[in-house]
Formats: C-alpha cells, sequence, structure tokens
C-alpha cells in the first residue's frame, strides 16, 4: 500500500512516498481505508522538527486526522463493523474525562503513526462514526480543529447564547469557533490580516471583522465592538505575540482558552490576568466523548466544515506548502489514495 512518512524530520523534503506491506489488525484492532486526511498547523511542526524529539516516533507517518471506511476488524471486536465509516481520534487513549500526561505517546501523526496511508490499523477504541450528512474529505477535518474549538467553547467554557465570542484569524480552529459560535447563538468577532478574507468572512454572513494588520491595537476595536466591555470568550491562536492584545480584549471575568502558537515572541506580564480577573484554560484538543458531543451538535445543525481546497494523495507535500503559504481560509485536505 502507498503511505507517506516523515524521513527525515526537519524538513518539508523528508515527506516521503513509500510502499509498504498492509498492517492487519490483531485483537480489539480495526483496519481503515482511508478515503481523506486533513492539515492542521501543528503537521508543519512537526514535519519542521518543532517538537521535542524523544516525543516523535521514528519515521512517523505523518497528519493525526482522517476519515475512512473499517474493511476488517480483528478478533473480539464490538464497537465496530465492517463498513464503517469513522474518524480517528486525536489522543487514541484520551477517551473521556481529563487529559493526562500519559496519553501524548497515543497521538497521531507524530507521537504514533498518522493517517496519511491508503489503510490503517488502530484500537476500535480510537475512533467515532462520522455525521451521515458528512463525506469522507469533510469528516475529515474533525478531529483536531474541530474537536479543540468544541472543548474551550462548550466543554471547557459553557457557552451561551448572547455571549460574544473572539476568535483570531481565518485558519481551521478558527473558522470552527466562527461556526460553533453562531450555532450557539453567540456573537462572533474575527480578526484576519486579509482583505481578501475578510470578504470572505462577510459573504459567511460574519460582519464584526478586524484586520489585524492594518489595526496593530485590534484589541482597541474589539472594545469599540462591544461597548467597551471585551468578549466573553477569547480563542487565542496566536501565542506570544497576540496575548496581550487577546487579554485587552477580553471582558473582565471572561474566558481566554490558551490554544495556539501562530504568531511571534513576547513577554506577558501575569499581572494582566489579575487586572481582569480573567479565567486562562489550557485547551488541548479534546477527549473521544468530546468527539462524539461535538458530532451530535454537527448532525443535528447539519453543519458542513469550510473547506478551501482539496489535494489528491500523490500531492501531499503540495498541500503543506499551500498550509505553510497561510493563503488558506478553513481547512485543507488530501484526498485518499
Ligand atoms: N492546543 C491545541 O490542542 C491545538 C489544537 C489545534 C490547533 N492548535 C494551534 O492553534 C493554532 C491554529 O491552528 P490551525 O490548524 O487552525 O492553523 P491554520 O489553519 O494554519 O491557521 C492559520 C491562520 O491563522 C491566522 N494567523 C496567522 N498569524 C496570525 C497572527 N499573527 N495573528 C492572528 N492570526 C494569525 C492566519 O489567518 P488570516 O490570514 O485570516 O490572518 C492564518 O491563515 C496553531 O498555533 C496550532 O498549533 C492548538
Amino acid at each position: 500500500m502507498k503511505l507517506y512518512r516523515l524521513d527525515p524530520i526537519g524538513t518539508l523534503d523528508g515527506l516521503k512516498l513509500c510502499n509498504e506491506e498492509e498492517p492487519r489488525p490483531g485483537p480489539r484492532e480495526i483496519a481503515i481505508r482511508i478515503r481523506a486526511t486533513s492539515l492542521n498547523y501543528r503537521d508543519l511542526k512537526v514535519a519542521a522538527g518543532a517538537y521535542d524529539p524523544r516525543t516523535i516516533k521514528p519515521r512517523p507517518i505523518p497528519l493525526s486526522d482522517g476519515a475512512g471506511e473499517v474493511v476488517e476488524i480483528g478478533p473480539g471486536v464490538t464497537r465496530v463493523k465492517p463498513g464503517d465509516r469513522v474518524a480517528a481520534i486525536f489522543s487514541q487513549r484520551w477517551l473521556a474525562g481529563r487529559a493526562d500526561p500519559a496519553y501524548a505517546s497515543s497521538v497521531l501523526g507524530g507521537p504514533s503513526d498518522g493517517m496519511l496511508a491508503e489503510r490503517v490499523v488502530l484500537s476500535e477504541e480510537g475512533v467515532v462514526p462520522i455525521p451521515t450528512h458528512l463525506n469522507f474529505e469533510e469528516a475529515a477535518t474533525l478531529p483536531c480543529a474541530a474537536l479543540t474549538a468544541w472543548h474551550a467553547l462548550f466543554a471547557r467554557g459553557g457557552l451561551t447564547a448572547g455571549e460574544t465570542v473572539l476568535t483570531l484569524g481565518t485558519g481551521g480552529v478558527s473558522l470552527f469557533a466562527v461556526q460553533f459560535a453562531r450555532l450557539a447563538g453567540a456573537r462572533v468577532i474575527v480578526t484576519s490580516g486579509s482583505e481578501e478574507k475578510i470578504a470572505r468572512l462577510k459573504a459567511m454572513g460574519v460582519t464584526d471583522v478586524v484586520n489585524y494588520r492594518a489595526t496593530p491595537d485590534w484589541e482597541r476595536a474589539v472594545l469599540d465592538l462591544t461597548g467597551g466591555e471585551g468578549a466573553d470568550h477569547v480563542v487565542e491562536l496566536g501565542g506570544a505575540g497576540t496575548f496581550r492584545n487577546s487579554l485587552l480584549a477580553l471582558r473582565t471575568g471572561g474566558r481566554l482558552y490558551a490554544i495556539g502558537n501562530l504568531a511571534g515572541e513576547a513577554q506577558i506580564n501575569p499581572q494582566m490576568i489579575l487586572a481582569k480577573r480573567a479565567n486562562v484554560h489550557g485547551i488541548s484538543v479534546g477527549s473521544r466523548e468530546m468527539f462524539e458531543a461535538m458530532n451530535r451538535a454537527i448532525s443535528h445543525a447539519r453543519l458542513k466544515p469550510v473547506i478551501d481546497r482539496q489535494f489528491d494523495f500523490g500531492e501531499a507535500r503540495a498541500a503543506y506548502d499551500y498550509l505553510a503559504s497561510r493563503a488558506h481560509f478553513g481547512k485543507i485536505v488530501i484526498r485518499g489514495a
């Protein structure tokens, strides 16, 4: 079967198309024919060698996110059957309850082999059924970006109708945050560095938008839009380079979800967290239980993920390059082999 491996890690040139024997499922394992995968910012960092090498397996199969159909089951499997349409869960061992550092080695696409292959074998516990109204390409966008936004806003944040959500940029996590916020009857404010993407947001009906390049102190614009109060929830995707602005844009006593690291380096003064009486939550994707809850909401609302572009399996490198260009709006998908 065809698959990709990162060999070596450290440069995108390490992304190699390989041919290997098909893996077969052992007891309580399932084989999935992968029909689509999707890319996350994290996949660029894995390929670049940005993670502690002790936490990444040698020559990993990349990408955490994928969806496909079960084609074979091992002895003792009861959760799924051949023909089922499933998506893999990001952290294979985080099924419910709190995150545990011990689960880190079960994360797909780096610590464990990922989804950029014709066929993968996982534990029967490591998948969820995909919403019936979604095709495989759409379902492949859910495991990391969507679940992270869901975990922050609902599992942790308890978002309610009428509140205001601020989210940064127009990448995968951010556009799912937009869609989930609107689903909940919340108001949404989005920052973007691109006028062309701002036009696309407006076409989606998102009218409260701030260009963070044209307005470097964009937190002021958020305060203006909220009558001086600030946003109840901030989906903080920039990290060091935006954390200060995000805190200033937060309503007193609001919730800030520390998720990303898209932007630069800076010093944060912890006194600002006190000044805002801020609830700061570190978010790391989510559990299978959260994924199932999210899928119920996605199914009920018939929500469709925003896919910017799809690539063929043989074009994986072009998909990575497109992600690195930051020209995308929403998700990038690679179709199955
Ligand atoms: N903690 C977790 O569990 C978790 C899970 C998923 C993702 N993440 C992190 O969350 C971040 C987003 O991930 P993703 O996969 O959604 O990324 P992505 O799809 O690659 O998003 C990239 C977009 O972010 C925006 N952006 C870039 N620099 C920015 C800046 N300085 N300020 C504001 N926006 C900026 C740009 O949108 P515009 O062109 O519109 O400006 C860019 O197109 C990453 O740092 C990722 O590592 C963390």
